[in-house]
């Protein structure tokens, strides 16, 4: 497996010259466009790794779906799904166009984000640092790496200059979708993207959700079964953005992009992946990370279709 994982960034890397690393949160900037690494790791407990898969990248939107998973284990699914949609909008990630013109007004889903800054608004906590804590811990349980702390420096740098971000979330306490501190909110928002990972933490992550909401290595039930499933059909139908109707045909199994070039992949009841490339394509999916896991797809055919 680690010949083939080897071989897939071999042949990928090349890509990578094609895309750009995000610089609209300007510490992203700094980082280097060609690494691309990848971490697998099954239900048997294996673990396969190969490229840069042990350089530290942050979350940014793949920490989309555990804070919507606590969300939901916070208030229940009916009260969420009262203030956040579960369509695709076929729009980028950051658009605000629909936030107005869609009747009641809310976020089409918790994967853009306009949704997902009004799901955080819903994680229960006295205060912004108890509410970012009960998150951090989450992370921390689910890939059994208890030093999971968030990058200051790009904490920093996407509070200072998160205006379109800061933008949708006023508009959305004004129409009633979020109640409370805007700013507030948004701090925890900016601190959840803003978690320092590698590809193992990630495939951790997947494997947690193709194991149903049990982390396999401790047997903890952290959430329900069907929370997991909730999770991963939001991965699927809007997980890549605008590119998740592509990505499901070619790739074809539960993923989450983010802007820190991570890529989170599920292949349900078997695998956890972990994708690392900064250098992003069009659309703000890493554009070598996407490559990988087409050609790991294929080779091993695990697309759920
Ligand atoms: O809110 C933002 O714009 C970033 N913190 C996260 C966006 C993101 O990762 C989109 N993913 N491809």
């Amino acid at each position: 497996m680690e010949e083939l994982l080897q071989k897939l960034i071999i042949k990928n890397r090349e890509l990578t010259q094609k895309g750009e690393v995000a610089s609209y949160i300007p510490a992203l900037a700094k980082a280097n466009p060609q690494n691309l690494g990848i971490c697998v790791t099954d239900l048997d407990g294996n673990i396969y790794k190969a490229g840069d898969y042990d350089k530290k990248f942050t979350l940014q939107s793949i920490s989309k779906t555990i804070s919507l998973m606590l969300a939901l284990m916070d208030n229940g699914e009916e009260k969420v799904f009262e203030r956040v949609g579960m369509e695709p909008t076929g729009d980028p990630f950051n658009s605000i166009v629909k936030l107005e013109t869609i009747r009641p007004s809310k976020p089409l889903n918790p994967m853009i984000n306009a949704g997902a800054i009004a799901v955080t608004s819903m994680i229960k906590g006295e205060n912004a640092d108890e509410k970012f804590e009960r998150l951090l811990n989450l992370f921390r349980k689910i890939t059994g790496n208890k030093e999971l702390e968030i990058d200051s420096e790009i904490y920093l740098s996407e509070k200072k200059t998160g205006d379109r971000n800061r933008a949708m979330a006023y508009f959305m306490r004004d129409v009633g979708i979020i109640e409370g501190n805007v700013e507030e909110i948004l701090d925890v928002y900016f601190r959840q993207c803003s978690i320092k990972v590698d590809c193992i933490d990630i495939a951790k992550i997947g494997l947690f959700l193709a194991n149903k909401g049990v982390v396999p290595d401790t047997k903890e039930k952290i959430t329900t079964e069907h929370i997991a499933r909730v999770v991963k059909t939001f991965m699927v139908t809007c997980g890549m953005y605008n590119a998740s109707g592509e990505f499901a045909i070619k790739v074809g199994i539960p993923a989450k992009s983010g802007v820190g070039g991570g890529i989170l992949g599920v292949v349900p009841h078997k695998m956890g992946i972990g994708v690392y490339g900064p250098a992003l394509d069009k659309k703000g999916n890493s554009i070598g990370g996407y490559g990988v896991l087409r050609d790991l797809s294929n080779e091993l055919n695990l697309s759920i279709f």
